[in-house]
């Protein structure tokens, strides 16, 4: 059985005590949320430790929204995967499309990426998507292949089995427009189906996460889909009620 997982992504939201404060929310309403459904939230780095106190026997997974591709030394302004696992981080976010649009993120950087988190025993959540254009163009399941074969095949399957997939197709993110359910199913079986012909039935066990304006109001027909294994949420993590009504629709 796949792991249904729920992740929120804050991005660049809430003060520290902003953060703490809706932790504490989500950690107060975990007792709401199907057993077996995983809550994981990706505050900003500055807020990691205090969201870890708030988060603390609550089962809610913390996540990071990035890490250094180097292992340490002169990079200012980074933060590697060692520093993140000194503080209990358990994942962290590679690959959102923000950072490959806006900071410049390779496939050959992230492989370094998810390699240096793999050594300190971070799970990535890889993002792989499509930009608008990119689907218009019929161009979105040779886009998303490139992003998983460029980067998740430079894994061992032992590397992969650590591995969670979000589908983020860009058009969606923060714009209000989300993929149809059989838009996202088609595209999470392809996913499943491209990653199969590396890891054989390892495939099976992967959780492929769907991102891009999920909200209450369309969490439970999405995650319905046989291959849509959870969300990974942005915008509407921000707000306990309907981060936690998400992870209520499975
Ligand atoms: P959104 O963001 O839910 O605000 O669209 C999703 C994401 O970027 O992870």
């Amino acid at each position: 059985m796949r792991k249904k997982i729920v992740a929120g992504n804050w991005k660049m939201n809430k003060t520290v005590p902003e953060g703490e404060e809706l932790a504490g929310q989500v950690a107060a309403g975990v007792s709401s949320v199907p057993a077996g459904v995983k809550l994981i939230i990706a505050p900003p780095f500055t807020h990691l430790s205090c969201v870890r106190k708030a988060i603390a026997g609550s089962g809610i997974g913390l996540c990071a929204q990035n890490c250094a591709d180097h292992e340490k030394g002169a990079y200012t302004g980074e933060v590697s995967a060692k520093m993140l696992s000194s503080v209990n981080v358990e994942y962290v976010i590679l690959g959102h499309s923000e950072r490959r649009e806006y900071y410049g993120e390779t496939h050959e950087k992230l492989v370094k990426k998810i390699e240096l988190a793999l050594e300190q025993g971070l799970s990535p959540i890889y993002c792989v998507g499509e930009k608008l254009e990119e689907r218009e163009a019929g161009k979105h399941f040779e886009v998303v292949d490139s992003q998983i074969r460029e980067v998740l095949f430079t894994l061992s399957p032992e590397q992969m089995s650590r591995v969670i997939v979000a589908y983020e197709p860009v058009w969606a993110i923060g714009t209000g427009k989300t993929a149809t359910s059989s838009q996202a199913q088609e595209i999470h079986a392809h996913i499943r189906k491209t990653l199969a012909g590396k890891f054989g039935a390892l495939a099976e066990e992967i959780s492929i996460l769907y991102g891009g304006s999920c909200k209450p109001s369309n969490a439970k027909e999405l995650f319905a889909c046989e291959d849509i294994d959870g969300g990974l949420i942005g915008g509407a993590s921000l707000v306990a009620d309907e981060f936690l009504a998400i992870a209520r629709s499975f």
